[in-house]
């Protein structure tokens, strides 16, 4: 095929659609069509490469189930999910230029369990949890600083050993999860554990193709969070430990410079909330900025 009809043929395909009522799936189609077609065209793709692509994503269809959502793997591996996450929080205005920016977001990934309890400022999700004792402490404000009172922390994490409850057990335990108020000033405050670095799964077709392009399969120690207030853009984001292996290769590209923290280390003794420690202890201290809820 000539190359005028090689773009004759993509613009046949355009034109397929255009009885397309929604003006928006018109759209979201006829570009996808256009893009794929420049991307075999700017390859030079080849029906065995064209066929092996499509064994890829059938396989990583015949592996997925609720529990396993692989294809959402693969959208975060390809740093699609980050991207989303991106253009939805420049859209909410989140960090629009110009604007004084709200805490940057990042993926929620596969290990949120809605219905976390609800527990007083001080309590310790890490309880029972493999980790070396953390105090998480900071505010939660506008993005002209004002202190959101009442605002609402839901935090879950990994353990020590970099595996959340859901990977240890079939129903959640709710071990290193917990939804906090803050106080009248705005602030938060809880124990739990210092979160390892993990490997995402591996032993499907994402696990395949990170392999056979040879990139790292981990995440760098992190804690989420969701963080929400009346009137305000609910932030999904997490707070990452400084230093954590593989900081500066997240196989997901969701770590931000911003969202870096120091957990500075302690010696047994009294904590800033007043609790005696015997052994020792991290702290690890950030504030997180809401943007107003666009009119
Ligand atoms: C997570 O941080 O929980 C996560 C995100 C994306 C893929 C796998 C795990
Ligand atoms: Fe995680």
């Amino acid at each position: 095929m000539s190359e005028y009809n090689q773009e004759r043929l993509t613009q046949d395909v355009v034109d397929a659609f255009e009885n397309t009522a929604n003006p928006r799936l018109r759209l979201l189609m006829t570009s996808l069509v256009k893009h794929i077609h420049a991307f075999a065209r700017e390859v030079d793709l080849t029906p065995e490469e064209w066929m092996a692509g499509l064994q890829f994503l059938n396989a990583t269809g015949q592996i997925s189930t609720e529990q396993r959502p692989e294809f959402i793997l693969l959208s975060d591996t390809l740093g699609l999910s980050m991207m989303i996450v991106s253009l939805a929080q420049a859209r909410a205005g989140g960090n629009a230029k110009g604007a004084t920016e709200a805490t940057e977001a990042t993926v929620e990934g596969p290990f949120y369990w809605a219905g976390a309890p609800d527990l007083a400022l001080g309590t310790d999700i890490g309880e029972g949890v493999p980790g070396e004792p953390t105090f998480y402490m900071g505010r939660v404000t506008d993005t002209d600083g004002k202190p959101l009172a009442g605002a609402l922390l839901d935090v879950w994490s990994g353990d020590g050993d970099g595996k959340y409850d859901v990977q240890l057990s079939a129903e959640p335990t709710m071990k290193a999860r917990g939804r906090f108020r803050t106080d009248a000033e705005g602030r938060y405050w809880f124990w739990s554990i210092r979160p390892n670095y993990y490997p995402v799964p591996d032993d499907g077709p994402v696990g395949d193709m990170l392999r056979a392009t040879n990139r790292n399969i981990n995440r760098p120690g992190h804690i989420h969070m969701q963080v929400s207030a009346p009137g305000h853009v609910k932030l999904t984001t997490h707070v990452f430990v400084a230093g954590s292996p593989y900081i500066d290769e997240d196989v997901v590209f969701g770590k931000r410079d911003s969202l870096v923290v120091d957990f500075d280390k302690h010696a047994p003794g009294k904590a800033v909330d007043g609790r005696e420690m015997k052994q020792p202890y991290h702290s690890a201290s950030f504030d997180f900025r809401l943007a107003p809820t666009p009119a």
